[in-house]
């Protein structure tokens, strides 16, 4: 049965061919047709896209009433296999206390103590929030388990729930390893990794990700980040760094110099890093994750520069227990719009066709892609960022 769905006042198709009017650059760039139309195949491909004058007969039919449709947002790093939270950790923050990523170690004692169960119900509800407020697509990370046992346990937990899962055994130096950092990278490097990809690269991770941050004493430094990278990318992983969320670092070079497919956080870029990431276009995208800033009273990162200077910046929402729980990526767009200088239109971008790039997707809405689509309670994507704080978007469920 195909599905025509109608009443759309504005539909975002991330198809710059596709728009309409292209008065307004923001339009241009998110392609968007007005008063549009769209056919949905009985397995859930777009069949037509256009504007609704134009639209073709189809079994069923719905309207939507004027609302908007835009691209299911993709969120392209997040931690939600963990037990517990820090919430006394961030009331402590927000009175003062720096954040300086000793309190994973908490969440890494929560995860381990909790049953496969407890852990698959934790995640299956962080998806179904995230699915609530519009995200369709989702990667992520294990590292809360830090043993081999548990971060397979992690991935494969994981698994059930996205293809687009992270192997992120190098997210600290676990407490039992404190006095022995070398040996914990060659478990990362050797039996983890080993295990990690037994069955063919990309069937339990698609993907390995560092914490490259000098200024914690928990997380790897340049070279150990680079050791970590390159053996995951000898056993055929695609890479993905946090870089540069505490202070300047190697982090970001790092990343672009071994064709990561992100880099994460970039808070503090110095102009180096900048034109890394110019040069890395097209290769590694500038992952920011406004959410952090907010939640560790950090400065936020210039995304307007980034921008500018032509970087591909995405957004997602890092949703974990320590430095950002809330999985809202209309969230992240409103504060990347009110701190970060970006426009409503290159948010709602970053969130849905650079960070599916960054995951090696295509989000356009055109015909032959899956329709992941999120319906908007208001006329116009301008209402994410506007209306800040109120649950205007979700899933378009078919
Ligand atoms: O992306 N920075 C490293 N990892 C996470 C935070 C993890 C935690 O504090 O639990 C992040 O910010
Ligand atoms: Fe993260």
């Amino acid at each position: 049965m195909s599905l025509l769905l109608t009443g759309i006042a504005e539909l975002t198709t991330n198809d710059p061919a596709r728009g309409d009017g292209q008065t307004d650059p923001g339009d241009a760039l998110l392609g968007i047709v007005r008063d549009a139309a769209l056919v949905v195949s009985d397995d859930g491909d777009v069949e037509w896209v256009g504007p609704e004058r134009d639209a073709p007969d189809a079994d069923e039919r719905r309207d939507l009433g004027g609302r908007a449709v835009v691209p299911g947002f993709v969120d392209s790093h997040s931690h939600l296999v963990f037990a517990g939270d820090r919430s006394a950790e961030f009331a402590a923050r927000m009175t003062g206390t720096p954040y300086d990523g000793g309190g994973i170690a908490v969440s890494v004692a929560a995860t381990r103590a909790a049953s496969d169960d407890e852990l698959r119900a934790l995640v299956a509800a962080r998806v179904a929030e995230m699915r609530a407020q519009g995200t369709t697509t989702v990667e992520i990370k294990s590292g809360y388990g830090l043993t081999l046992d548990d971060e397979l346990r992690s991935l494969r937990i994981a698994r059930e729930l996205t293809p687009h899962t992270t192997f992120l055994g190098a997210h600290v130096v676990p407490r039992e390893y404190a006095t022995q950092r070398a040996a914990y990278v060659d478990l990362v490097t050797g039996p983890m990794l080993d295990a990690v990809v037994a069955d063919g690269p990309g069937t339990l991770a698609e993907s390995i990700d560092v914490f490259c941050e000098p200024h914690s004493a928990h997380a790897f430094d340049g070279d150990e980040a680079r050791t970590i990278l390159e053996a995951g990318r000898a056993a055929g992983l695609s890479l993905r760094v946090h870089g540069n969320q505490l202070g300047h670092g190697p982090g970001v070079r790092l990343a672009c110099e071994l064709g990561a497919r992100s880099v994460d956080h970039c808070t503090f870029l110095d102009a180096d890093d900048v034109d890394a990431l110019v040069a890395a276009r097209g290769t590694t995208v500038a992952t920011l994750l406004p959410g952090v800033e907010f939640s560790t009273r950090s400065p936020y990162p210039d995304g307007r520069a980034l921008i500018d200077a032509g970087v591909d910046v995405a957004l997602a929402s890092d949703c974990n227990p320590g430095t950002c729980y809330s999985s809202s990526i209309p969230f992240a767009i409103a504060l990347a719009v009110r701190e970060m200088g970006l426009t409503p239109a290159e948010a709602l971008h970053a969130a849905t066709a650079v960070s599916a790039r960054s995951l090696g997707l295509d989000r356009r809405v055109a015909p032959g892609q899956p329709a992941e689509l999120a319906v908007l309670d208001a006329p116009s994507h301008l209402h994410l960022a506007y209306r800040a704080g109120v649950p205007i978007a979700r899933a378009l469920e078919l």
